[in-house]
């Protein structure tokens, strides 16, 4: 994570920003400085424009030659000219400090968003979805990075042109300057009305661009699914109702706008009227002359560009509005699962002694209690099988271990110790999961294994393949460990996918592997291979099998069958096949059916 970035508790946009511009703070406070300073040299044009019409003026009314007052009027052609250039080179030099501050604090953010929701905990990843998490690191972000880069500036450009604008009409002439001034008070509450019209607006559109990724990212993830059911059409209907629903959203954002724009715009338009109403009266009774005239005019874009900017202005806020309050969420969450402070260094490997004490557990959101007072224990070096029915709790109560959730009651302990006392990493570290759903990630198959350790030798993934029973498969594809799997592990059948993650997991050498599911895919043959192989492991390991096969847990030095969220039976194959209960019906169930299928 980046140091230079601080968490910050509630707090307002502004101060969020800032506190994220560290380190380029001095540039940014600069430019904005500069863009003062260039708005105030707006006014060198006209003003010498201004004594050059003077110089005309006094040359007529005298009758003397211009050329006896050449001298002033080159220099100030030569002022006018150069300090233009001056201020087209500040323009230049401070557009670049804009950029180049957003850039490095969009890149900043960017890293800390990513490894905030990287740490997250399980419930966070159920509660967003990936589409919109997506959006968030990307164009959400991307509207903060312009509001440093644009909205910020046009706010100091506009307010700096406009005052250094105003204070001048006001020494040129106060009465004139008020005249053309009035109607600012009825600008700012058109623009203040549109502000609150359109807040609403922007929160909807980023909600629905929210919508519209997601929905691409679930059908382009899922297209197997898709084709499988030959459900083309309904998604590329589905895609387009998001996807009008999102333009319908940006139209109306538009509408909004253009609903305010016409009455600014006229406010803007009123103003060279006012001035050739009143400036003309005013020369008419002689309270100003022709050069005052001609300065208020070559000015008066100067008043107007800022109040038709501030409409431009706030509708981009309220955007930035809408998405940083999107950021923000992410930024200041935080995962409930995370290690204490005074938790228990633990870099060495566990003896891999595991309890369940009074274990209890519930998903936010769920009705029912899914791992109800849990009691069990599992010596170190044992293996031991789960088995039940399907969404009896098996899965839940293994990701207890790895804290990927907190009991609601009762404690997990590894080595005599609460798990929630050992610092998170040093748990994880010590803990090899081959999930039930497989993820294997764009990358080759030996990138894959060696994931959780990318220091492992060329030999050792080979060894962790053949304890998997993978090597046969890997090497009878064209590039062999070289070869590319696609995300999730397109290209590979269910059964290979299993057996790269088991050599995933085997890899990092942990004191505690469990297996979720994992050779459900694979064949008798490949899977007494493992079981062969898992009893031959080359280090000290205690092992948690979910299985549904008979064949898998009869080896186990113990099972554990779970059922409605509790351990109903416990005990060794012979044991709980002499209990007659809910195992040995399993056991006539399977080896009948086996027989059955041998037999025809
Ligand atoms: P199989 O893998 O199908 O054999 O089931 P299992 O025994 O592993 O069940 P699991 O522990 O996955 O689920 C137990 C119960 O918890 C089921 O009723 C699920 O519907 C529920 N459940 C599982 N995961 C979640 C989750 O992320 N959120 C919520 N709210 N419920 C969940
Ligand atoms: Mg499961």
């Amino acid at each position: 994570m980046d140091d230079n970035v601080k968490t910050p508790g509630k707090k307002s946009w502004m101060r969020w920003l800032w506190g994220n511009m560290q380190g380029h703070r001095v540039m940014y406070v600069i430019a904005i400085l500069m863009t003062v300073v260039y708005n105030i040299m707006q006014l060198i044009v006209p003003y010498f424009s201004g004594e050059i019409v003077s110089l005309f003026q006094e040359a007529a009314r005298t009758g003397t030659p211009l050329s006896e007052k050449l001298d002033e009027f080159i220099l100030n052609l030569v002022l006018m000219v150069g300090l233009t250039l001056v201020r087209i080179t500040i323009v230049y030099f401070t557009c670049m400090a804009y950029e180049y501050v957003s850039q490095h604090t969009l890149y900043k953010l960017r890293n800390f968003l990513f490894d905030k929701i990287e740490h997250q905990d399980m419930n966070f990843y159920n509660e967003y979805r990936t589409g919109d998490l997506m959006t968030r690191l990307t164009g959400d972000l991307d509207a903060v990075r312009h509001n440093v880069a644009w909205v910020i500036k046009s706010v100091v450009d506009s307010f700096a042109l406009f005052v250094a604008t105003a204070i001048y009409f006001f020494i040129m002439d106060w009465l004139l300057a008020l005249c053309i001034l009035s109607i600012t008070p009825l600008l700012f509450l058109v623009i203040l009305k549109f502000k609150h019209a359109s807040a609403e607006k922007h929160r909807i559109l980023r909600d629905k661009l929210s919508g519209l990724n997601t929905d691409a990212q679930e059908n382009i993830s899922g297209n197997r699914v898709v084709k499988a059911f030959a459900r083309e059409e309904y998604e590329k209907e589905k895609f387009n109702r998001s996807n009008t629903s999102y333009a319908e959203a940006n139209m109306d954002t538009q509408r909004t706008w253009l609903k305010y724009f016409p009455v600014i715009e006229t406010f803007a338009n009123l103003l060279p009227v006012i001035l050739l109403l009143a400036g003309g009266l005013f020369i008419i009774n002689g309270r100003i002359g022709i050069p005052e005239y001609v300065s208020f005019s070559m000015l008066i874009w100067a008043v107007a560009n800022p109040m038709r900017q501030l409409g431009n202005i706030m509708n981009e806020f309220q955007r930035f509005a809408a998405a940083s309050k999107k950021v923000m969420e992410i930024y200041n969450s935080q995962a409930g699962i995370v290690s204490k402070p005074d938790a228990v260094k633990h870099p060495d490997r566990f003896k891999g002694l595991i309890e369940f004490d009074h274990v209890s557990f519930g998903y936010e959101g769920g009705s029912v209690p899914v791992l109800r007072d849990i009691n069990l224990k599992i010596e170190p070096g044992q293996t031991v099988a789960i088995i039940g029915e399907t969404g009896c709790g098996k899965t839940s109560l293994i990701h207890m271990i790895p804290r990927f959730y907190d009991p609601e009651n009762g404690i997990v302990k590894i080595d005599g110790i609460d798990v929630k006392d050992y610092e998170l990493t040093d748990l994880r570290h010590n803990i090899g999961l081959a999930t039930q759903d497989v993820l294997l990630y764009s990358d080759t198959i030996e990138g894959n294994i060696a994931y959780g350790d990318s220091s492992l030798s060329q030999d050792e993934v080979v060894k962790y393949a053949k304890y998997s029973a993978a090597q046969e498969f890997i090497d009878k594809m064209p590039e062999g460990y070289d070869t590319i799997v696609g995300e999730r592990g397109v290209g590979l059948s269910g059964g290979q996918k299993q057996r790269i993650s088991l050599a995933r997991a085997l890899a990092i050498k942990p004191s505690i592997l469990i297996l979720d599911d994992t050779t459900s895919a694979v064949d008798m043959e490949t899977e007494k291979h493992i079981r062969d192989s898992l009893s031959e492991l080359d280090f000290n390991c205690t092992k948690i099998i979910i299985a549904q096969r008979i064949s898998t847990t009869k080896y186990c030095d113990k099972i554990f069958v779970m059922g409605g969220g509790r351990i109903i039976e416990e005990g060794t194959h012979k044991e709980l096949c002499a209990k007659g209960g809910y195992y040995a019906n399993l056991v006539s169930l399977q080896t009948g059916l086996e027989l059955r299928s041998i037999t025809g």
